[in-house]
């Protein structure tokens, strides 16, 4: 532990897994109390397991605004305050083009993805103010920042994130807050979610797309925690509504 978050509390969202789990770890090593909350409570316990005893988890839907409250209401409860929110939960839906995505795909992903960091947000501001502060940190996604045939829903909902980001800081800064708001936009990340698309693209296909990461390789789940550590910490303090890439250079090129 270096302490780089000493003294400071956290909510993660989707911390069962993948970009989830790595920045609940990181954030608990450099001294952060952190509440991991997902739906899926076999996987949260794993990450709880790797946390050093350095906060508790808590079954929580992001689609769904009681849960929320709930959510909020336990970390405050447990910690005190609350000064740090990573809005992780994401999920992707099958046949994501404008030619076969049903409405029902469409509004299960628009629920998590967007809504859900919609809500969680607003409910966090009110924690922050009180805490005299906070970092609010959404992931969005490279295909936030590009289209993609195969991924229609998945990049409407991570582009409007980005720019819910922005209007959430530009917001937090006029009305002098002390909070700020922050997006990441990973490339592929060797998470379920991210080796998911291998399954749809088939093994060529997602060979092309790795490729595209001029490092030469995918992402790992540590390679965007890390990001989410700095922007958590006092180091980022000068920024907010920014858009941070961690993609490899996947949108260099
Ligand atoms: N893996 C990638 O390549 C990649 C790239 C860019 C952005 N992202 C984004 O990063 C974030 C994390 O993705 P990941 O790759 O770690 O995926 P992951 O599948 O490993 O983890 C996502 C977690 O979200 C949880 N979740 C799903 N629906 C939920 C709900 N309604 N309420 C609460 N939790 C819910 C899942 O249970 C899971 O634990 C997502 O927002 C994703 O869109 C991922």
């Amino acid at each position: 532990m270096t302490g780089r978050l000493r003294h400071k509390t956290a909510l993660v969202t989707g911390a069962a897994s993948g970009i989830g789990r790595q920045s609940a770890i990181r954030m608990a090593e450099e001294g952060a109390l952190v509440c991991i909350t997902d739906i899926d409570d076999e996987g949260l316990a794993g990450t709880l397991a790797l946390m050093a005893g350095r906060g508790f988890s808590l079954h929580h839907d992001v689609t769904q605004e009681e849960s929320w409250r709930a959510a909020i209401a336990m970390a405050l409860e447990r910690f005190g305050k609350l000064q740090i929110l990573v809005n992780c939960a994401g999920i992707g839906v099958r046949n994501d083009n404008i030619a076969a995505l049903e409405e029902e795909g469409w509004d299960r992903l628009m629920a998590v993805n967007l809504h859900g960091t919609f809500m969680g947000c607003q409910q966090a501001i009110a924690c922050m103010r009180q805490a005299g502060g906070g970092s609010l940190i959404n992931i969005s996604s490279v295909l936030g920042l590009r289209g993609s045939a195969d991924a229609l829903s998945y990049c409407a909902s991570k582009g409007a994130v980005r720019l819910l980001t922005k209007s959430i800081a530009v917001h937090c800064g006029r009305q002098g807050y002390n909070i700020r708001c922050n997006a990441i936009c990973p490339g592929y990340i060797a998470t379920p979610l991210g080796l998911s698309v291998r399954e749809s693209l088939g093994d060529e296909e997602f060979q092309r797309l790795v490729d595209k990461h001029v490092v030469g390789r995918m992402g790992v789940a540590d390679d965007v925690a890390g990001m989410v550590v700095y922007l958590a910490s006092d180091e980022s303090s000068f920024v907010t509504g920014a858009e941070m890439v961690v993609d490899g250079g996947y949108t260099a090129g």
